[in-house]
């Protein structure tokens, strides 16, 4: 079965049609870059173009980088404030025509890694994180998503975490690796100490084997610690395997 994935970051808006079974992409990703203003109205009208890229006519998952609730948009730390009390599900359904199921970012990337990734047969307690331009998080106990956690904003020594301790801080502040290393250690340290996870599992960009050697010497957990498997695929996985429901109404996600 197949189902339309699209992912929408602060710099591409990616999609494609997704294997839910084999959690593959079934053709090569289609990407166009972010609106700006990343306003909900130029978003959704990417979305259509991805959907008519692709000819497509069935269901599509969708991520945002915000909290989501029924398909609203509660909150947009790293995308335009317009978002907020948005319905997207509902717009890129008005839009496409298509059956539409939205969730977080992170969500659906945690999702992906732990049905087709580095989660897969884990069944104790499970966190994925995604580090870009912010933090996200995933939870998972027993393979079932804890979804919306948003453990990018802890207040960590005075501050937003993700303010400090994203990839994004790391650019923006020039810093070695080691050096932002110490930061996102900082950080793997409150939430261990907050959760306790069995497994630790890192997404986003600087879970590709090249970068992820220049920093993950410097890390030590309580828990097992493993780069994201899927990396920059796993939202558009994520976001096609959650919206499965859409076709069986008794999967919940
Ligand atoms: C947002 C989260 C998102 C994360 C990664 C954070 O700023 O609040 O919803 O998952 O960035 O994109």
């Amino acid at each position: 079965m197949k189902i339309l994935g699209i992912d929408i970051g602060g710099s591409g808006v990616k999609g494609a049609p997704v294997d839910i079974v084999h959690g593959t992409l079934a053709a090569e990703r289609f990407r166009i870059p972010t609106p700006k203003p990343a306003t909900p109205r130029a978003v959704v009208k990417a979305v259509h173009r991805i959907v008519e890229h692709f000819e497509w006519k069935g269901a599509v998952g969708c991520t945002i980088p915000g909290r989501v609730k029924h398909g609203t948009v509660l909150t947009a730390a790293n995308i335009d404030r317009r978002w907020i009390g948005a319905n997207a599900a509902r717009l890129i359904e008005e839009k496409t025509g298509c059956r539409t199921f939205v969730l977080n970012d992170a969500d659906a990337a945690g999702v992906a890694e732990m049905a087709f990734g580095a989660g897969r047969d884990r069944h104790d307690f499970v966190m994925v994180l995604t580090i870009g331009t912010g933090i996200g998080s995933a939870l998972f106990i027993n393979q079932i998503l804890v979804p919306n956690t948003e453990l990018g904003h802890l207040e960590l020594d005075g501050r937003d975490a993700e303010s400090h301790a994203a990839d994004s801080a790391r650019k923006r502040d020039d810093l070695p690796w080691k050096a932002w290393a110490r930061r996102f250690q900082r950080y793997l340290e409150h939430v261990e100490f907050l959760f306790a996870p069995d497994l630790l599992i890192i997404g986003g960009g600087i879970s590709r084997p090249k970068k992820w050697e220049k920093f993950s010497g410097h890390l030590k957990t309580q828990a097992d610690l493993t780069p994201a498997l899927l990396q920059n695929e796993a939202g558009i996985i994520g976001a096609a395997y959650s919206a499965r429901a859409c076709y069986e109404p008794e999967v919940t996600v």
